[in-house]
């Protein structure tokens, strides 16, 4: 078992697979605003010392089209020049979306893209298979049962270990499930105190046992301020306790159901190791009251 600072970090399952009960999310290394190679590196190896075992990505977290699986060929280098074992790290990849270079992200959720991307996905990754691929958005143009059969094909062929979903409805979540006769593992929707309508898809994982992993769990990449704006009930317990924003936030949804695994973006190794942190953090009743009511008052406001 991995030791944080002299304990074991709680651990959670994705599928078979026991991972950090905090993922890493790997989209802020990649994308526009990207910090250089050296200190993304160093966050990855930062992450897996402090005992970090999923790490999120994606084939399109790039910056143009130049540059298709930035982000899984800097996670395949980081992992090959990490001094210890890595073979307990959950790699989560994604296909579905493409990034054409102007900024943009598109949808192809076509079974012929889905199955050569995923192999283009193992290649830079360095693996024979594919330890988690997430389809990553449903395709309008696509039945949803034609992309997802072509992740059954895959895990069947052996290109990938275990199958998720992503930006799924409750109906997509049972579809997908089905097609992959019961062998769906994962959801990854966004969900944070700020955004808490996928609440649904988290209770429904939770009843069928399928990891949930919430992403932009902090409100997103530079927006984590407004949660404490929106939510000060978040800041009052991090002050508190004395501890970060972050670990409160990321505190809160872990304590929602056993089946959450959020996995918050970081470029710099102080924030990952800050947020694995949240895996040992005990709210109270009375904090969890206070949060999960907060963020409630404040959808109904929005409404
Ligand atoms: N499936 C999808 O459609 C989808 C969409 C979006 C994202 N994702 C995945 O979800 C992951 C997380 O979402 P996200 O990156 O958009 O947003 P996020 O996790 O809500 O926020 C990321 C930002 O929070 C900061 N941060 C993280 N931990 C911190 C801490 N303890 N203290 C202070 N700052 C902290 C990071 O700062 P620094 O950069 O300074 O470290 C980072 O820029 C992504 O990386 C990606 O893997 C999936």
């Amino acid at each position: 078992m991995t030791i944080h600072e002299g304990n074991p970090v709680q651990q959670r399952l994705i599928g078979p697979r026991s991972v950090s009960a905090i993922g890493l999310g790997g989209m802020p290394m990649s994308i526009e605003g990207r910090p250089d190679t050296e200190r993304s590196v160093a966050t990855i190896h930062a992450a897996l010392d402090a005992g970090v075992t999923l790490i999120d990505t994606a084939d399109a977290y790039h910056r143009d089209a130049h540059d298709v699986g930035h982000n899984e060929e800097l996670i395949a280098e980081a992992l090959r020049s990490y001094g210890g074992d890595t073979s307990h790290v959950l790699v989560a990849t994604k296909g579905g979306h493409v990034r054409p270079g102007d900024g943009s992200w598109t949808l192809d959720g076509r079974p012929e893209h889905l199955q050569a991307a995923a192999k283009a996905s193992a290649q830079r990754l360095g693996v024979d298979a594919i330890g988690l691929y997430q389809f990553h958005r449903p395709d309008p143009k696509v039945p949803y049962a034609d992309s997802v059969g072509a992740v059954r094909d895959l895990l069947d062929a052996g290109v990938i270990q275990l199958a998720g979903i992503s930006n799924a409805t409750v109906e997509q979540i049972d579809l997908a499930n089905d097609i992959l006769g019961g062998r769906l593992v994962s959801v990854q929707n966004q969900f944070s105190p700020t955004f808490t309508s996928s609440l649904s898809e988290l209770d429904h994982c939770a009843e069928l046992g399928i990891a949930f992993l919430p992403w932009s769990p902090l409100g997103g990449i530079g927006r984590t301020a407004s949660v404490a704006e929106s939510h000060p009930a978040f800041r009052r317990i991090a002050e508190e306790r004395g501890v970060s924003l972050q670990q409160v936030i990321l505190a809160w949804e872990l304590s929602l159901a056993p089946v959450v695994i959020p996995i918050p973006g970081s470029s710099r190794p102080a924030s990952i190791t800050d947020s694995l942190r949240a895996a040992d953090l005990e709210l109270t009743a009375d904090d969890l009251t206070s949060l999960s009511s907060a963020t409630t008052t404040t959808e109904q406001e929005q409404q």
